[in-house]
């Protein structure tokens, strides 16, 4: 009797232990599977012609993105005046989401209050991936490569690379100098630099740079490629070439030419309040290349090296004013030409009503 009701008591634990090395053998599968796997979202959009695409977190996506001021709407229009891929404008909650999303993760009371109300990480991952989506393919037509440009994702390639197994990050690089007299002179706010010092701003680009070019040498350069806005206008041919190679998509000539492609249907989709529209109107031109020598003060070019690190790093030589970029190709000095004698206005086929924006960047009524 005493040996049977130990030896069931013996059974019951070994039992008991089964049951518990099955629950946990099938969490670390769960968990290995990934977290982000489990996402179902799935989009619908309807083309012109009445045809259903469908999109989900395993569909392939571009995201462009840099420290603005560098080129990030150039390429997009760049790509958009490609048949099959779609970027379109800054959507600008993405980036908003994502540093919500960061927010979440990296505060650890906040983190540990989610968790107790059963908010897991998977789910914030899932419902941000389904967000995104939604976003992305939504806010303009249905393409075979759908597209995102807002600058600062870039900040986030390594989440975003895990919650969509198949996307791509293209990271625009230019001489800091170059996009810090972009950002004072055409009065871009961008928070955290402070307009009225090329010293901070130079800080905060060094920053902001840093921590893409590092995101994106995690990413590896299998999905994420570094492009030089100097290549891309100096040699539009030859850099857009290794774009589309780095997409897999096949070669266009539109890509050429994405002036021609603005407002035309599955073309370029322009904001007319967006800060770089009065440039991408114009064909791939050398006007803003050198405009920013000349205007740092000699302090801070004094101290170059020290406050901007990332220049050389990058390629750029911090001592020369300017570097040497290269030789430009003869379409673009052609199309410099054209552009110095004024051919290009903003066209009529822009979305949005005709708006007067203020010298400070502000839209009155706003
Ligand atoms: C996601 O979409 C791709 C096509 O982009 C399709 O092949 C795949 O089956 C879809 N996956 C799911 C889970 O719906
Ligand atoms: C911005 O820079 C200017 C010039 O250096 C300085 O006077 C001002 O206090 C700075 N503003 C802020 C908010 O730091
Ligand atoms: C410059 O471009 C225009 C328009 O594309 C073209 O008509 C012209 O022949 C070009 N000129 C040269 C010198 O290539
Ligand atoms: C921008 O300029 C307009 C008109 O000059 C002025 O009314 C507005 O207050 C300014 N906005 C800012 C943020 O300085």
């Amino acid at each position: 009797m005493r040996l049977s009701l130990r030896r069931g008591a013996t059974s019951l634990l070994w039992l008991l232990f089964l049951g518990l090395l099955l629950k946990v053998l099938q969490w670390l599968q769960d968990c290995s599977s990934g977290a982000h796997g489990s996402s179902n979202a799935y989009v619908l959009v309807r083309d012109r012609q009445n045809k259903v695409h469908g999109y989900n977190h395993s569909s392939p996506l571009v995201f462009v993105g840099g420290v603005p001021r560098s080129g990030t709407t150039l390429m997009r229009v760049m790509l958009d005046a490609h048949p099959d891929i779609r970027c379109g404008e800054e959507t600008r909650v993405i980036p908003r989401l994502l540093g919500l999303r960061q927010g979440w993760a990296v505060d650890r009371g906040e983190r540990q209050r989610l968790e107790e109300a059963g908010i897991t990480q998977e789910i914030l991952d899932t419902a941000v991936a389904a967000f995104l989506l939604e976003v992305i393919a939504r806010h303009g037509e249905p393409a075979p490569l759908l597209c995102n440009k807002d600058p600062f994702t870039l900040k986030s390639a390594v989440y975003l690379s895990q919650l969509f197994p198949n996307s791509k990050f293209i990271l625009m690089l230019r001489d800091g100098r170059a996009t810090v007299h972009s950002m004072i002179s055409r009065r871009v706010t961008i928070s955290g630099f402070n307009l009225s010092s090329y010293r901070d701003c130079l800080t905060k680009w060094n920053r902001a740079v840093q921590s893409m070019f590092s995101q994106c040498s995690q990413v590896g350069s299998h999905r994420c490629l570094e492009v030089h806005y100097e290549d891309l206008v100096l040699h539009p041919r030859a850099t857009l070439q290794r774009v589309l190679n780095f997409l897999e998509i096949e070669w266009h000539e539109g890509v050429l030419h994405h002036e021609e492609a603005i407002g035309q249907p599955g073309g370029v989709s322009l904001s007319r309040i967006e800060r770089s529209t009065d440039q991408v109107i114009k064909p791939v031109n050398l006007e803003a290349l050198t405009r920013w020598v000349g205007h740092i003060p000699e302090d801070v070019l004094a101290d170059m090296k020290s406050i901007a690190p990332m220049l050389r790093r990058l390629g750029y030589d911090p001592s020369a004013n300017p570097p040497k970029y290269g030789k430009p190709d003869a379409v673009v000095i052609n199309n410099t030409d054209r552009v110095l004698k004024g051919d290009f206005k903003i066209p009529s086929s822009l979305k949005g009503q005709p708006q007067q924006v203020h010298f400070n960047g502000t839209v009155p009524g706003r």
